[in-house]
């Protein structure tokens, strides 16, 4: 018999302690994994019964319907460790997807007026994920915009917060640039990395090459004048899983002006 909820199984067992059959709940542990690539929907609501902000959010994702359970947790794990760091300024979600992390990122913090959801093609369904985060926070209206361009063709303020949740190899690169170009707080969780095009600048010998790809890119942030954090979101959720935030003081690693 399944379960109306979808997060499990309510199987007939026979018990030969008493000799009835008996109704047991048998959790399906797929659907409470973190990094279930299965869509969340209004079945599995009932997953989440918090009263914290983060049941809310899912909840408001499962009834939308349209996302894979990880990058729920991926986009909250994010927004929450950029936000205990980085308050307002524009958001840009670069690579957006399905655009949550612009959202989360302004329910974490109403100063943030508005976000911009940029990818070079939007999912049809956006609207709708959008539609049921709104229902719950209506201050969200009208307060974040899915633009559909090459993320390398926006133009970044120094006053943004550019996020960007599995940007696929250079992307993240191109994403940083733009972040530097204007001295913009930026906060990536690099996704594949394209060794032909990320350079590991010799370290590889001594590290993971993915790892060298992504400890330039910090050492690259430092030399340009950011003050630099590297942190992880849990490995249960993705391995992919290496978060670079930095924000621009005008003062390289070494400590001198730059
Ligand atoms: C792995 S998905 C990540 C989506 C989302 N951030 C998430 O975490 O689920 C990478 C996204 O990058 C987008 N993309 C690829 N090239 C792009 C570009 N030049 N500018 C903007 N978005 C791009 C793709 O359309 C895709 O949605």
């Amino acid at each position: 018999m399944r379960d109306v909820t979808g997060a499990g199984f309510v199987a007939r067992c026979w018990s030969a302690g008493d000799g009835l059959y008996k109704e047991r709940w048998l959790c399906n542990d797929q659907a409470m994994k973190k990094n279930s690539r299965n869509r969340l929907t209004p079945r599995q609501v009932s997953l989440f019964p918090g009263d914290g902000l983060f049941d809310k959010i899912a909840r408001a994702v499962c009834r939308a319907g349209t996302l894979p359970r990880k990058e729920l947790h991926e986009a909250w794990e994010v927004a929450r460790r950029v936000r205990r760091r980085y308050r307002g300024g524009r958001v840009v979600d670069m690579a957006c997807g399905h655009g949550l992390l612009a959202h989360i990122m302004l329910i974490l913090d109403d100063r943030s007026e508005s976000a911009v959801a940029v990818d070079t093609k939007v999912p049809s369904n956006a609207p709708i994920l959008s539609e049921a985060l709104v229902a719950c926070w209506p201050r969200l209206k009208n307060r974040i915009v899915y633009t559909e361009s090459p993320l390398q063709e926006i133009t970044v303020l120094p006053d943004d917060i550019i996020v960007s949740v599995h940007a696929c190899g250079a992307l993240t690169d191109a994403i940083i640039d733009k972040a530097i170009e204007q001295h913009a707080r930026v906060a990536v969780l690099p996704c594949c990395h394209d060794l032909k095009v990320s350079p590991t600048d010799g370290l590889d010998g001594w590290m993971d090459k993915t790892l060298a790809v992504d400890t330039i890119r910090a050492v690259r942030l430092g030399s340009k004048g950011y003050r630099v954090v590297t942190q992880k979101i849990p490995d249960d959720i993705t391995p992919k899983n290496r978060l670079l935030m930095g924000e621009y003081t005008g003062h390289n690693v070494n400590g001198s002006g730059s």
